[in-house]
């Protein structure tokens, strides 16, 4: 529609542009065929006053008329006439008397004479504003008009003339090429915008999947960093140990220490894994979890971090408990970081000593776990910003376990929040919803 408007307007402006210059242009042309017409006229006017003071007795009329055409008549005056008289008959002639002569005029002959060719509707003379002689058609007003007053002491006449535009010589061929021409320029810009947006969207398009590529190897990035850290540092741990037993030539006490490596070497393949499943996009494949196995199996991958911190452990989830829908590892991956962070809170040597249960309720609805401590607690920022990836109070902490943690919470359609319990510490609590989906 807009479009249709556009083409319309261009092609009135341009049409209309093309028609005043087309008619400017006649018009110049008249006005120079009028100036030239008006200059004859004054000349021929001005040979008639020099014929009228030259005329003799002896002047032969037949050759004056020859010279002269629009002289029909010519009388002597009976008295001199010392000032020149202009007496018009009303057929269209007049009579100049000046001296002993009088000439009768008729400007129709004298129109006829001029060489100049001139296509005017309508010209005329007239004299005192009232018309002495007229040619052509008057009945129908003109659409331009040319007047002067010519200066001649004798016949102080006015010439005018009238004419229309010769509405055949408009350029009639650009007129219709126009809309054509207009209708192809809003085409092709309409085009270009086209092609231009679908540019730009194409270049928005790449842009923001670069970014959130970006965003999800970050993220990624971030959370290999984070999870890799612990296992690998008690593999190193163990193995550390292990050697240490073995040069003591105590085998024996070795074995199991080699064993907990493993199962800690298990878990980074399984991290690996996922990080992998993630990278390729596959589909997570989700099983019912039991929480009392989860729950136990971190317990003993955290089992080095809680000895030395001498923290108890504490598992108060109803035996009834029901499964949940998930992936094992996500579930494993919440509770070790809020595990290993109230170990972490917990210093072997505070006055009470250290602990971390957790309790379960459920519903048909779904399942509310709570993870409490016996540690001081979190402080009023870390209360406002535990889960905003990279805030932490720890030295060598990284803020992402528990950014991580809610990630992985809200990837089963849950929530984690948490508080300070008075006379306690750290309560984190979790709610699982049971129509969970990957999202
Ligand atoms: N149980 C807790 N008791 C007290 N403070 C806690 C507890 N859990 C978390 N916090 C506070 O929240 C902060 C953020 O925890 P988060 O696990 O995200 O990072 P971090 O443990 O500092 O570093 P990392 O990336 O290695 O886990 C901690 O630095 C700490 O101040
Ligand atoms: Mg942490």
């Amino acid at each position: 529609m807009l479009k249709v408007a556009l083409w319309l307007v261009l092609s009135l402006f341009s049409g209309s542009g093309v028609i005043i210059y087309a008619l400017q242009q006649q018009y110049e042309e008249q006005s120079v065929t009028y100036r030239i017409l008006y200059r004859e006229v004054t000349v021929k006017l001005s040979q008639l006053e020099t014929v009228l003071s030259l005329l003799s007795v002896s002047s032969d009329p037949a050759i004056v008329q020859q010279k002269f055409p629009q002289i029909v008549a010519w009388k002597r005056m009976p008295q001199a006439q010392p000032i020149p008289t202009l007496t018009p008959t009303g057929e269209g002639t007049y009579w100049l008397a000046h001296q002993h002569f009088a000439l009768l005029i008729d400007p129709a002959l004298l129109f006829a004479d001029i060489p100049q060719r001139h296509d005017f509707r309508q010209i005329g003379l007239s004299w005192h504003n009232k018309p002495l002689f007229e040619q052509g058609d008057h009945a129908q007003p003109a659409y331009w008009q040319w007047d002067k007053g010519i200066s001649s002491a004798f016949q102080p006449f006015a010439l005018s003339a009238r004419n229309d535009p010769d509405w055949a010589r408009l350029p009639w061929l650009l007129l219709l090429l126009l809309p054509v021409f207009w209708a192809g320029v809003v085409y092709f810009i309409d085009q270009y915008r086209i092609q231009k947006r679908q540019r730009n969207i194409a270049v928005l398009r790449e842009h923001f999947s670069q970014l959130t590529r970006l965003n999800a190897m970050g993220e990624i990035t971030a959370s290999m960093v984070h999870e890799l850290n612990q296992p690998l540092t008690a593999v190193l741990s163990y193995n550390q140990a292990a050697l240490r037993l073995l040069d003591q030539q105590q085998q024996d006490k070795a074995v199991p220490l080699l064993d907990a490596a493993v199962i800690q070497i298990k878990r980074i393949s399984t991290l690996l894994l996922q990080f992998r499943q993630k990278l390729a996009h596959e589909q997570v494949v989700l099983q019912e979890v039991n929480l009392h196995k989860v729950w136990l199996r971190v317990t003993m991958l955290l089992e080095d971090e809680i000895n030395k911190g001498k923290v108890r452990i504490v598992n108060r989830m109803p035996d009834a408990l029901p499964t949940l829908r998930a992936d094992p590892l996500w579930v494993e991956q919440i509770f070790h970081n809020i595990v290993t962070n109230a170990i972490q809170a917990q210093q072997p040597n505070q006055p009470e000593p250290g602990w971390v249960a957790i309790d379960a309720e459920y519903s048909d609805q779904g399942i509310q776990l709570m993870i409490t401590d016996g540690g001081p607690g979190l402080s009023e920022p870390a209360l406002q910003q535990v889960f905003i990836p990279f805030f932490t109070t720890r030295q060598e902490g990284l803020g992402l376990g528990m950014a991580l943690t809610e990630t992985l919470v809200q990837r089963l359609n849950g929530t984690i929040t948490v508080e300070n319990i008075a006379d306690q510490g750290a309560r984190f609590t979790l709610w699982f919803p049971f129509n969970t989906q990957e999202e």
